[in-house]
């Protein structure tokens, strides 16, 4: 073989196992009160995200999952750019995002889109459906009027709508339309990945069995990355290749979806699968389970392991060791004194 085909191999290889973004020990930090006219600044900090790792693939679907306050939304937002880290790396094909700027951070945002639990936040009440589908190829393109109307009638066919949605406005449609015309709305462009922040999380369970179906055939058809945010496990682990479980800002377990829906080993994801998590934040109220156990916060998080005060394998040093992650035999990487690796 010539020297030239050895290199197209290699930089066919490179390309395959080239990941669409590479997250690496990602921390954000907030201030937990504000300085000003007479109130002392408070030296607080809410640890929402606490140095987090992970990447994912062209056409692969990560799953992040845990319960409410955990900083899942946190990690969408410091994707897109609308926070900026404390510290620590996002790459998105290669390049650090932070130092994006011009024609670069305009070509990031093109390629980098997301759809959020209420598509209101999202969806402009005051216009119709063509004209806020085709509000990113107005910023971003050149297009024609005739080239906008056939890409805007395209996604919305892609999106399972017909084009006469497009003289209609957001309020005249149900919750599960009107995530079809944000999810329309997120690939005019050319996406490369997209970020879905409990996005089925408010629909019945018929329209989010069909949104996620309608999600599955994009991806097959289009390659695109997606993070798919959720605080339910099963329907989390159902659409993910990968599912990374989150809490209090750190990442507790990552591995292939399968392999962890069938044998969960940290006590927290397989509280998660149980469902039985003691004051959940998710359904903070209901305290029956255990009235006297607190809901922690990433403000005051728990000395130790975070977990160590409501699992119930917790050992005497998990209130005072913070367990480093380990990789287990298989790729599994996990945060638990259970697992002090192999
Ligand atoms: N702008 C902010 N200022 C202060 N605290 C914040 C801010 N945004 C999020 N937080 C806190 O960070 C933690 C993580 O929040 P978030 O990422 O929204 O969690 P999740 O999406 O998993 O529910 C929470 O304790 C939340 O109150
Ligand atoms: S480190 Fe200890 S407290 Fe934390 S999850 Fe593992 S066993 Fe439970
Ligand atoms: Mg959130």
């Amino acid at each position: 073989m010539s020297d030239a085909s050895h290199e197209q191999i290699a930089q066919a290889e490179t390309l395959k196992n080239a990941k669409t973004l590479v997250v690496n020990d990602l921390v954000k930090h907030f201030p937990a009160g504000r300085s000003g006219f007479g109130v002392k600044a408070n030296k607080q900090w809410v640890k929402a995200v606490d140095g987090v790792s992970f990447d994912i693939a062209p056409g692969e679907t990560l799953g992040l999952v845990g319960e409410s306050g955990c900083g899942k939304s946190t990690i969408a937002k410091l994707i897109l750019r609308l926070e900026d880290p404390t510290s620590g790396s996002i790459k998105f094909e290669g390049r650090e995002i932070t130092d994006l700027k011009g024609d670069q951070l305009k070509d990031y945002r093109r390629s980098v889109q997301a759809v959020f639990q209420d598509p209101y936040s999202s969806l402009s009440p005051r216009m119709r459906v063509h004209d806020i589908v085709a509000e990113g190829l107005r910023i971003h393109t050149d297009y024609s009027k005739s080239d906008v109307r056939t890409r805007v009638n395209d996604v919305l066919a892609l999106a399972g709508l017909s084009p006469d949605v497009g003289r209609l406005y957001p309020h005249e449609f149900s919750g599960g339309q009107r995530q079809r015309i944000a999810i329309a709305k997120a690939l005019v462009l050319d996406t490369k990945m997209l970020i879905l922040d409990e996005a089925v999380s408010a629909l019945d369970v018929s329209i989010r069995a069909q949104i996620i179906t309608l999600l599955k055939d994009l991806q097959q058809d289009l390659g695109i990355a997606y993070l798919y945010i959720g605080h339910d496990l099963a329907t989390v682990g159902h659409l993910s290749d990968r599912v990374m479980v989150m809490y209090l800002g750190r990442v507790l377990e990552l591995d292939d979806s399968i392999e962890l829906v069938r044998n969960p080993k940290h006590p927290y994801t397989e509280a998660l699968f149980a469902a039985a998590l003691p004051s959940n934040p998710d359904h903070i109220g209901d305290t029956s389970e255990q009235p006297n156990a607190e809901v922690p916060t990433a403000l005051a998080p728990p000395t130790g392991c975070h977990f160590h005060p409501r699992c119930q394998q917790s050992m005497e040093h998990c209130s005072t060791h913070f367990p480093q992650e380990v990789k287990l035999t298989g790729g599994r990487r996990i945060s638990c004194h259970l697992y002090p690796g192999d």
